[in-house]
């Protein structure tokens, strides 16, 4: 399915975020950069899809590169030839790969994050795992999800409607595919609720998870960091 809407995959996340996921994503980034003695490390991007957090990875100084991984194989060379495009092709690099079992050592990368690809995961417990697995103690995950909302903001609560409404219009106007666009807003009521998620990134073995919220509470950031 990722494979087939890669090429309007962008220009979609732009109209439907109305461009906003851009600033989520730096404040995501923000929000893992390591410190000393971590500065210069490798950093993760997993689900990494056309490659957008990647490469805002990359452009930090505090990383020394960075891996962008995703199993669509479709989703790959396009996010190599935005790296080319932004001569950024030195500092990021893109692999095939499984979140639930991911191709590096024990304690490889200072920093990693996941844009809104853990709602995908067919077991998120065991991909939680992985990534406290790969993480180097005390590194940062940042994970950008829509999550299901369970609280009373009044305007989280409307989201649902558009979602369900106008997003499976928008991804056949614009990615001529209905079908994608009606996965998700349906995968986002069947998927967890934040405090759902902290629970499981806090089972994983992640340790002080904080939850920040953008986009009205539909969609969060949460960081965690590995023990
Ligand atoms: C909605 S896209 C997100 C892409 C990108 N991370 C972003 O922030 O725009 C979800 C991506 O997750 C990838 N994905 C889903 N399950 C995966 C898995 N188990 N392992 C690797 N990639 C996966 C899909 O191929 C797709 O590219």
């Amino acid at each position: 399915m990722f494979g087939r809407i890669a090429g309007r995959y962008d220009l979609l996340n732009t109209v439907m975020s109305g461009g906003r996921h851009y600033a989520w994503r730096r404040k995501a980034v923000d929000l893992v950069m390591p410190s000393t003695p971590y500065k210069n490390g490798r950093a993760l991007d997993i689900a990494s899809g056309t490659g957008d957090f990647a490469l805002d990875l990359a452009l930090r100084q505090e990383v020394a590169g960075v891996i962008g991984l995703d199993f669509a194989l479709r989703m790959l060379p396009i996010a190599r030839k935005k790296a080319q495009k932004r001569k950024q092709g030195a500092t990021a690099s893109f692999l095939a790969g499984d979140a639930h079992n991911l191709p590096f050592a024990d304690n490889t990368f200072v920093c990693a994050t996941v844009g809104f690809g853990v709602r995908n995961f067919i077991d998120v417990p065991s991909a939680l795992r992985e990534i406290e697995r790969v993480l180097k103690p005390g590194g940062k995950v940042a994970i950008l999800e829509i999550v299901r909302q369970d609280g009373r903001n009044p305007v989280a609560r409307l989201f649902p409607i558009y979602f369900r409404y106008v997003t499976p219009w928008l991804g056949s106007l614009i990615a001529g595919n209905r079908e994608a666009y009606t996965y998700l807003p349906e995968s986002v009521q069947e998927f967890m609720s934040a405090s759902e998620l902290k629970e499981l990134m806090h089972a994983a073995g992640l340790k002080k998870v904080t939850v920040s919220s953008v986009a009205f509470g539909t969609t969060v950031i949460l960081v965690g960091e590995a023990s």
